[in-house]
Parts: structure tokens; sequence; C-alpha cells
């Protein structure tokens, strides 16, 4: 099969899993709409038509595939990235250039990489050219006027009226909701089956087929992600440059220790409701995969409460016996450390560039 068929097959693979009519028919027309553009500037620029165009095919994919929208640019890359692998049909190197254009494709205020501009300005133009000018962000105005002028086309485009973000809570605050949401989920003892709501709730933001039997056993972290997104403490489902997804405890514990949010366990260290734990050598070898028996870092969970008896920790996949619980732990057994996010925080991802993963950051206007 020629290999912008293979890609198309998936991608109306993905398209007919959408339940929604209407989600199903924007997804198609947004998809398709872009991957055409994407072609055009490529001929237009002396670039590749057909990477272009399977650039365009795929940006999307991971938020009509999930429903999940904060930094779904790059947790598509991150989806792609095995797809693109396995099919078997582009070089390291185009698959890169595909990969970095879906990361970028959100970041229209920078500038990046051809293939990359590509993406983006096709991602500000196909909305435009579909409802003519209808509501178009302010955001996408600057790059519309850019390639409108390349082409030559005279436009006028209408702005849609700015949506206002609400302000960050405190960080008490935060961590205070934290707790609560991991305390009522873990309450609930979710069990790890695909029948359970819950559990498909949990799990729904990894783009993989069947996750739910993947993650069985093994969900922990993943729980630790919902909550944290739940209560709009957004991450992609890979940092870059991690070993691993989020949905991996040996990911938490690295992100945690780069952005020094870790503090490590030691007699005098007390947690706080909110804060994140992080265990070692606490799952018994005969509960954890093969694979994992090796790493110390084998647990997750929400503090709730702590005193001088022990710890109080909202966890999914109790011990690993696929059942969400809240369970009493001692102190500085076990533990690693905990992770004390900061609502300060701001997950900074769009500053790296995908390929070499260096600090770019070069406005558009220059
Ligand atoms: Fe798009």
């Amino acid at each position: 099969m020629h290999r912008l068929e293979t890609i198309r097959s998936y991608v109306n693979q993905i398209i007919s899993g959408i339940d929604n009519p209407s989600d199903k028919e924007n997804a198609t027309i947004h998809l398709y709409g872009v991957s055409s553009v994407c072609a055009i500037l490529a001929l237009k620029r002396g670039l590749d038509a057909e990477l272009a165009a399977i650039a365009g095919l795929l940006h999307e994919l991971y938020f009509y595939k999930t429903g999940v929208r904060p930094f779904h640019q790059h947790s598509c890359a991150e989806m792609m990235r095995p797809i693109l692998r396995e099919m078997g049909q582009l070089t390291a190197n185009e698959q890169q250039l595909i990969l970095s254009a879906i990361y970028h494709h959100g970041d229209q205020a920078h500038i990046h990489d051809p293939y990359d501009e590509i993406l983006k300005d096709a991602d500000a133009i196909q909305p435009f050219l579909f409802e003519a000018g209808l509501g178009l962000a302010y955001s996408s105005l600057p790059r519309l006027m850019k390639v409108a002028k390349e082409l030559g086309l005279q436009v006028n485009p209408e702005i849609a009226e700015a949506v206002i973000q609400p302000l960050p809570m405190n960080n008490i605050a935060m961590r205070n909701h934290l707790a609560d949401l991991a305390e009522e989920r873990a309450a609930r003892h979710i069990v790890g089956i695909p029948e359970d709501h819950a559990y498909r709730d949990i799990t729904h933001y990894w783009p993989d087929d069947h996750i739910e039997e993947v993650l069985k056993n093994g969900w922990c972290a993943a729980f630790v992600y919902h909550c944290c997104m739940q209560v709009g403490f957004n991450l992609p489902i890979r940092m870059p440059h991690s070993p691993c997804r989020l949905a991996g405890v040996v990911a938490w514990y690295e992100w945690a220790k780069s952005t020094h949010c870790f503090i490590q366990d030691a007699p005098d260290v007390l947690p706080q409701r909110g804060d994140i734990v992080v265990y070692h050598y606490i799952i018994p070898p005969e509960n954890k995969p093969e694979e994992q028996r090796e790493t110390p870092t084998d647990h997750i969970g929400i503090v709730l409460s702590c005193d001088e008896n022990g710890y109080v920790v909202a966890e999914g996949n109790v011990n690993n016996n696929n059942v969400s619980g809240i369970v009493n732990r001692p102190l500085h057994e076990n533990i690693e450390g905990f992770i004390r996010i900061d609502s300060s925080y701001e997950y900074d991802g769009w500053k790296y560039d995908y390929k070499t993963g260096q600090v770019r950051v070069i406005p558009l206007s220059e």
C-alpha cells in the first residue's frame, strides 16, 4: 500500500471511532482540509507535499481519539511516534519532520523549521477557508495574514470574542482540590476493568488501543495523572525527553526532580495534604511485571493527611491489586519522597525544539 494510503486508512479508522456525528464531521473536514492546504504550501515552498500532507492528516488525532485538549499537540506527537515507526514506510528523518510539525503546530506565535511552519500556517488558514472567516481566533490573525500575502489572497477575517481565562488557584487551594478529588475517586473502589466507567475515565488520556487491558494491575500513576488533569494541573502524556510516559511512576519521579518540586524523604520530612508520594520497593515482587522487578520507584499516590501514626493516601491500584482505595502507610517506610506541585508551575515544553531538545524561542514577527 502507498504510504499516504496507509496513513489515510489509519486516520479514517480513528475518525470512524468518534461517537458524536458532528465531531466526526468536524474531524474529517479539519484533518483533510489542513492536509490539502499543507500540500499546497509545500509545493509553493519547494518542499515535499506528501510529507506535509501526512503531518496535516495526523496533527489532531490525539484530540479526536481521546477528547483531551490541553497540550494535545505534544501528546499527539507522542501518540504518533510509535505508530509511524511501526508503520515501517517512513525514514527516521521523515518521521522526525512529521512529529516535529505535530508537536509545534499549536505555537502560532513562534517560528520553527519549514515543515513545522507549513502545518502551523495550514492550521491557521483552514478554518478561515471553511467558514469564510467566521470567528477567527485573534492569535491566528498574524499567521493568516502572512499566508494570505504569500498566496496573493485578499482576506478580511472577523475576529472571535476572546475567551477570558480563569485566574489560577493559589498552591494550597490547588493541592487541597487535588486531595479532595483523589479522596473521592479512590474511595469508590474503582476496579481496573473496561466495564468500570470510572476506570475508563482514568485511562482515557492514553491513546493506545485496549489501554484498559494494558494498564491492568499497573494504573497508580495513571490515577495520579487523571486527578491532576481534573483539577486543571495539565501536562502532556509524556514530558519532553523523559524516559517514559506519565502513566509510569518513573516519569513522575524524573519530572519532579528536574523541576525541583521533589522533596526527598528524610526523618524530619512530613508531607502535606495534596502532595504526591513516590514509593520505592513497596509492591511485592510477585505483583510486579517482569520488566519492572528491578525498578526501585514502583508506586505512587496522593497524600490526604499525615501525623505521627503515619500517612493516609489515596491510591489507584492499591498494591497492584487492580482496585483503588484509601490506605494507611507507615512513616518513612518505602518512601522515596514527595512531589509538591506549586500552582505557579507552568508546563514549558513549547520552549523546546522537538528535534534538538534545545530552547528555541523565535517570535513570528522577527
Ligand atoms: Fe488543527
